[in-house]
This record gives structure tokens, C-alpha cells and sequence, in this order.
């Protein structure tokens, strides 16, 4: 996969990878960086759909590259499909080195998000939540 220069979208979460969140090979475990995603791509969602979402769906997903303990982690988050009651994003994550300024894309996914109202039922990313 090629690596490009610079991320998509909007820094929506940023944070260090410590070492309680590798795997038995000392690598950073790649369902810790998915949660990270699904965060990223949740606060981008509430804030468009004006209120509570839940996850539908994770469409894709890529390991580009692998995350170290000390890595610090930066999720950036875009628009890229909008549907009636929910909203596709993609997720890209980007890993500035421990002890080095360059950063390098690691991952990157599209996750799917349902607007619901307080009842848990889908409703229009356009309304806002009510509870009821
Ligand atoms: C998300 C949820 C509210 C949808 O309920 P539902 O009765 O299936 O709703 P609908 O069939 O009306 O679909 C609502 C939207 O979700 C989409 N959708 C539903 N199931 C989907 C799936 N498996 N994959 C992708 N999209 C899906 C539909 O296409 C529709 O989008 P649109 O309105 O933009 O066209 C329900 O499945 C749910 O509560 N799931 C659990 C969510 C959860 O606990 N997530 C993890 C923690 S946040």
C-alpha cells in the first residue's frame, strides 16, 4: 500500500500507546487501535447527527503498519457517506514514532454509525435526539 504525506479529515483523538495495551509480541494490539477508531469516528458522528449514535457497522479495515508502545496515536476523521439514519466515516490513523517528528499512516477504516433517539430506534442524522 502506498504511504501518502499527510492525513484526511480532522484530528479527532489523540493519544500514547502504553505498553499494557500490547500484544504477547510487544506490538500494540490492533483491537486496542480499532477502539481508538470507533472513538474517533463517535465524536465526529454525535456532534453531525446533533446527539446519541451507536456502531452498525465497521465496513473496512486496514493494518498499514504496525503500532510501538510510545507511539503516539492521532485519529483523524472524515465525511464519507451519508445515509438517512446513518452516517459512514473514515477513520485514518496516524503514529508519530517514539524519539522521531516524522508520522506514518497505520491504519485506516470506514465505520458506520446509526443516529438513534432515546429509545435506541434510528432516527434521521438531520433531527436531533429527544429523550423520551
Ligand atoms: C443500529 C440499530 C439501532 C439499527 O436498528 P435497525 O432496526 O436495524 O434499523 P434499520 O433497519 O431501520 O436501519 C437503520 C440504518 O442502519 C443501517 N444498517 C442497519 N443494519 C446495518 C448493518 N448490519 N450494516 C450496515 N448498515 C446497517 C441501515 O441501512 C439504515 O441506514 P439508512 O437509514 O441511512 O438507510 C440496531 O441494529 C442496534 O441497536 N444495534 C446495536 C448497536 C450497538 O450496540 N453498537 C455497539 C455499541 S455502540
Amino acid at each position: 500500500m502506498s504511504q501518502s504525506t499527510d492525513p484526511v479529515g480532522e484530528l479527532h483523538l489523540r493519544t500514547q500507546a502504553f505498553p499494557a495495551d500490547a500484544n504477547p509480541a510487544g506490538d500494540i494490539f490492533g483491537g486496542w487501535v480499532l477502539s481508538q477508531m470507533d472513538i474517533a469516528g463517535a465524536i465526529y458522528a454525535k456532534k453531525r447527527c446533533h446527539g446519541r449514535t451507536v456502531t452498525v457497522a465497521i465496513d473496512s479495515m486496514s493494518f498499514i503498519q504496525p503500532v510501538f508502545v510510545g507511539d503516539v496515536v492521532c485519529c483523524y476523521v472524515s465525511a464519507h457517506k451519508e445515509g438517512n439514519t446513518s452516517l459512514a466515516v473514515k477513520v485514518e490513523v496516524w503514529a508519530v514514532r517514539e524519539n522521531d517528528t516524522k508520522r506514518v499512516k497505520v491504519t485506516e477504516g470506514i465505520f458506520k454509525y446509526v443516529a438513534v433517539d432515546g429509545n435506541r430506534k434510528p432516527r434521521s442524522i438531520n433531527s436531533k435526539e429527544v429523550q423520551e
